[in-house]
């Protein structure tokens, strides 16, 4: 695959995490997702994790990712993607195995470096339009699955060593810093230092993932955007990564997936820590608030970027289901009608706990992107 540039003076991400692929949601998943990408046509899609759930039967593993990577593959996107818990989880494929078989495919951008302990640790360099320099930076981190004890994973002291060494050699080769975003499974734990702690529950506080007693809820004196649902779930141990990407400075925001109903960002320290929505749709209700966040950077300005995000339940509209059943397949229509009308009531609660959460305790649970 060749270099990505900016095209007409921007770049389009598309993050899609949190797939969790099995015979049960495939066929609708993959559909709704090749549905955003020809709506979008992204510049290049970032694949965060939990992505295929490793049956027993590697072959049946390997359809699961042919069906998900032919998405970008058929419209040339490129596809960069790392690991989650659950990748390896039942071992009939390893991390290894599970990246050697996304990188047949020609638009994977993925890289597995031997000399890291992951396999899903690399970097994608934006280039300018002309191709001359690189503009941007991508971080694309394999946060792990459990630690020794069995929590979920973080970022590891070698991958932290190798970014504090990559940072350094990008800057010193384009003669000063080079923005970029970051894209991993797990939520750095540093998310907690930028949320309000309280010692009982209250209403849209979430516990601790591991401190039990304590609560989390957003913080109005840190800049938040979108919505909070969920403990954010990252790993026990904290190895450093946050705050050595704070002291580079070369990070804008550090985007997550694990946590399927987050759809939120809290600024700390310069850097924005967020969470996208699974990128799933299993047939009903609950998730039909699922989808993707789209990230677009300007080429005159890389030191910003803008984000939104997608819900199923808001991707059609009457008058495209009416197109739909016209010129789709039955099953085409049937799963656009179904995150239709599955997500009115979805969407109705969502609004209505909003507003329930503003008017009982005076606290926002949502913020504008
Ligand atoms: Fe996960």
């Amino acid at each position: 695959m060749e270099n990505i540039k900016f095209k007409n003076g921007k770049l389009k991400i598309m993050h899609i995490t949190d797939t969790h692929l099995e015979d049960d949601n495939i066929e609708m998943s993959v559909w709704l997702i090749n549905e955003a990408c020809k709506k979008e046509m992204p510049d290049i899609a970032i694949i965060t994790g939990d992505n295929v759930h490793n049956d027993d039967i590697p072959e049946k593993t390997k359809a699961f990712i042919d069906k998900l990577m032919n998405v970008f593959e058929e419209k040339g996107i490129p596809t960069a993607v790392t690991f989650g818990n659950h990748d390896s989880e039942r071992g009939a494929m390893t991390r290894e195995e599970l990246m050697a078989y996304y990188n047949t495919f020609s638009c994977s951008v993925s890289k597995d470096y031997k000399d890291l302990p992951d396999c899903a640790t690399f970097n994608v360099p934006v280039m300018s339009e002309d191709g001359t320099e690189m503009k941007f930076n991508l971080w694309v981190i394999d946060s792990n699955d459990y630690d020794d004890e069995g929590h979920y994973g973080c970022v590891l002291p070698p991958q932290v060593e190798w970014y504090k060494n990559k940072s350094d050699e990008i800057t010193k080769a384009n003669g000063g810093r080079v923005y970029s975003l970051a894209f991993q499974h797990m939520i750095v734990e540093d998310v907690y230092r930028a949320l309000k702690k309280c010692k009982k529950r209250k209403l849209y506080s979430f516990p601790h993932m591991y401190e039990k007693k304590d609560f989390y809820m957003f913080d109005p004196d840190f800049k938040n955007f979108g919505t909070l649902n969920e403990t954010p779930c990252s790993g026990y141990h904290n190895y450093g990564q946050f705050s050595a990407m704070v002291e580079k400075g070369d990070v804008l925001g550090i985007f997550s997936g694990h946590d399927h109903t987050n759809a939120f960002a809290v600024k700390l320290d310069g850097i924005d820590i967020g969470n996208s929505l699974s990128t799933r749709y299993n047939d009903d209700r609950f998730s039909s608030q699922y989808g993707y966040r789209i990230l677009e950077v300007k080429e005159s300005d890389t030191s910003k970027y803008t984000s939104r995000v997608e819900r199923w339940y808001n991707m059609f509209s009457f008058k495209d289901l009416n197109k739909i059943k016209k010129n789709g397949t039955e099953f085409d229509y049937k799963t656009a009608k179904s995150v239709t009308i599955k997500g009115i009531s979805q969407r109705f609660m969502t609004k209505t706990g909003r507003v329930f959460c503003h008017l009982v305790t005076g606290r926002k649970n949502t913020y504008n992107h």
